[in-house]
This record gives C-alpha cells, structure tokens and sequence, in this order.
C-alpha cells in the first residue's frame, strides 16, 4: 500500500506510518488509537493542532486511491474504492439516471457526509444529461476532506471535469452550472447534521428524492446512527415524493433504528465489498427485497440491535418495548401475526439463532 500524508498547513507530502487495516465498515468498536487528535470526535469538532495531518492518501489494493482521515482512524471508501462503490450503491441501485429522467421538475439529492465529495461527483459524472434540473444538498461539519481531495484530484480520479465547480462550492458553500442539457444546482449545508435535522426552525431544506448517507463507523460517529436522528431525517421527507437512502452498513441495529424511525427497510445491493448492504424508503414500493419475519427472528436474537438513542456507542439486545413498536411496523402486514404463546418469545416472535454481521 502506497500512503502519502498530506499537512494541512502546507500541504506537503510527508512519510505515513503504514494505516490501521481498520475501515469505518466496521461495527466494532475499534481499539483506541495513538493519535494525539483522538477523542470522542461523535459529540464534539477534532481539536486543531497546528501541523498535525488529518488526512492521508492511500492506495487500495485494487490500485484505487481513497482518503483516510487520521483523526477518526478510518478509510473512505476502503475496498473497492470511491467511485467504484459510489456507482454501485447508487447510481445503479437506484436506477438513478431513469428516476431524474422521470423527474419532470427537479431531482433532489441530499449527500450527508461530503467528506471527500466522491459520493456526489460520481453521483453527478455517472448521471450526466439525464433529467432537467438536479439539486445536490451535501451536509458536513467540516470541508477539510473536500479542501484535500482537491488538492488530490488527479490522484483520486473521481473529479471529472466538475473540478472548477468544486473551487466555487469550496469557495462560496454553492455552485450553479450547466451540465449536458441539463442544470445543477449544488450547495452545501455546514454543521453539525443531527442538530440541523432536530431544529424544527429550517424549513426551507427541500424534500430529497435520494439519500446518499455515508457517515463514519457507528463505534466512532455514533451521533450519526441514532433513532432522533433517523426519526428527525423521516419527518422530514415528503408523503409525495418517494425517496430512497441505501447504506453500506447491513447491521441489525441500523435496520432496526431504520425500522422505528418510519423506514420501510429492505436488503440493499451488494456493493464488492460488503455481500449485503441496507436501502430504506418513505415507500414501500421502493423497496425490492424487504425485510420479513425472517429477519425479526434474527434481530430477535440478536445482541446488538436496540437503536442508539444517545450519541454514545453500546450494544444491546431488543427491548420488549422496541419488539412490540417493530411488530406494529406495516412493513411486517398484511402478513398475519404469529400467534402469540408463551416461552421465550416476545409477543409471539421466538428468539432465532443470530447472523449479525455489520
Ligand atoms: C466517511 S466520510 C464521507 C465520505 C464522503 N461521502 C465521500 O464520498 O468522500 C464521513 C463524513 O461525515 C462527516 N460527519 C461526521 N459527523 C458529522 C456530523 N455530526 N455532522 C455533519 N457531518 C458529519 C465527516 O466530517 C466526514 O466528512
């Protein structure tokens, strides 16, 4: 593995120590790491410490490159790559050149986690002509990933020709240009995302017809994987516009979370990396392979699949009280509820050996 490290202040190539082969995938806590940026980055800013790196380039081993971010300890991206997965997850999943075809207004896309911006400049490259006007909506706290991977941009390969366009947004938060036939307007939203979402105050946010979330590892960024969170991100999708979020994450506890915040919830498209991934809707149509009483025997049995409610990692099996509110989910009917006896199911769902893999 190649690995440069970039200084934020001057920006030079410095010698990397060889990265953790840990990846934001996983949904272990990570061990504790030595960086001096460390800490519970979940709640508050990394602290700025002058000279210190923030971000590396790394080769992946299929010859890609992707951004590690030091003070989280974790890979963007870090199988397959940035555009590979991006057209995978999305693009193709969700069929998205067809939907904004079909869009005879405009095709809103919310981005949460820009990071790097590779997931909306695929998003954009890949669908390039269809539809008539796309609003990209990235949400991040910080547009250092992106300040680096522009400075990278020829490395990473992901840019396109959108590299002008990423100066203007790096410089005024918003961008207008003309792309094929079509218009796009991107901007970005910079803050803290879970407090945006509860402040019921923004009310100008238009409802977004594709989700593409993609957070740090719910052990490192734990405030970004809560049922407030999810919940607050539900109401605010509208009932006329079907919207669709896949993830890379196929853990019981998103699911779960996703489940209680509103979601219909199904089996999401394997990506190269992962056999499995998670794709959520405000309907139900949306959804190819939802989830069955299958799965809730599974999460039934699970140990880790009671959603996060504070921004603190933990795991924990179901709570009576979150069986009971998935039992009622009208994603598990019209099928019959199971007859409810006694043992050691709840509410007549038995326990059921667990596959819990993240
Ligand atoms: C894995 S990176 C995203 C990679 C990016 N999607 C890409 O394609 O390059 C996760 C991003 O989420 C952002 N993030 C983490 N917690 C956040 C929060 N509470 N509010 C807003 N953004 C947050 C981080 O700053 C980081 O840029």
């Amino acid at each position: 593995m190649i690995i440069f490290t970039s200084n934020i202040k001057s920006n030079r190539f410095i010698p990397a120590a060889e990265p953790q082969p840990n990846s934001y995938r996983d949904n272990l806590p990570e061990r504790p790491s030595r960086n001096p940026l460390d800490g519970d980055h979940s709640v508050r800013f990394p602290r700025v410490v002058a000279d210190a790196p923030f971000f590396q380039l790394v080769q992946l081993k299929n010859g890609d490159w992707s951004i590690r971010s030091l003070a989280e300890g974790e890979t963007f991206h870090p199988v397959i790559g940035p555009a590979a997965e991006a057209k995978a997850l999305y693009v193709r999943q969700l069929k998205l050149c067809d939907r904004m075809r079909q869009e005879a207004a405009e095709f809103v896309i919310w981005d949460v986690g820009l990071g790097g911006g590779a997931n909306a400049l695929t998003v954009i490259n890949q669908t390039a002509g269809a539809g008539r006007r796309v609003r990209m909506v990235s949400f991040d706290r910080t547009l250092e990933p992106l300040r680096f991977a522009r400075q990278h941009a020829d490395t990473l390969g992901y840019f396109g020709d959108l590299t002008c366009h990423v100066d203007q947004l790096l410089k005024s938060s918003v961008v207008n240009f003309q792309h094929g036939a079509r218009a796009v307007h991107w901007e970005v939203k910079l803050g803290d995302f879970p407090t945006l979402m509860a402040d019921e105050s923004i009310t100008d946010l238009p409802a977004p017809h594709a989700i593409l979330f993609d957070a740090y590892s719910p052990a490192r960024n734990a405030a970004m994987w809560t049922l407030p969170l999810f919940g607050a991100l539900q109401r605010r999708l509208s009932e006329n516009r079907p919207c669709v979020m896949p993830t890379y994450s196929r853990s019981t506890m998103l699911r779960t979370t996703l489940l209680l915040a509103g979601f219909f919830v199904g089996v999401g498209h394997a990506t190269g990396e992962k056999e499995e991934t998670t794709i959520a809707s405000n309907d139900r149509s949306m959804i190819d392979e939802p989830l069955g009483m299958d799965w809730l025997k599974r999460a039934r049995a699970s140990t880790s699949a009671e959603p996060l409610v504070e921004p603190t990692y933990r795991q924990a099996p179901l709570s009576p009280a979150s069986l009971k509110q998935l039992l009622a989910h009208p994603q598990f009917h019209p099928q019959p509820l199971p007859v409810a006896r006694s043992g050691p199911g709840v509410d007549g769902v038995p326990a059921a050996a667990a596959s819990d893999g993240p």
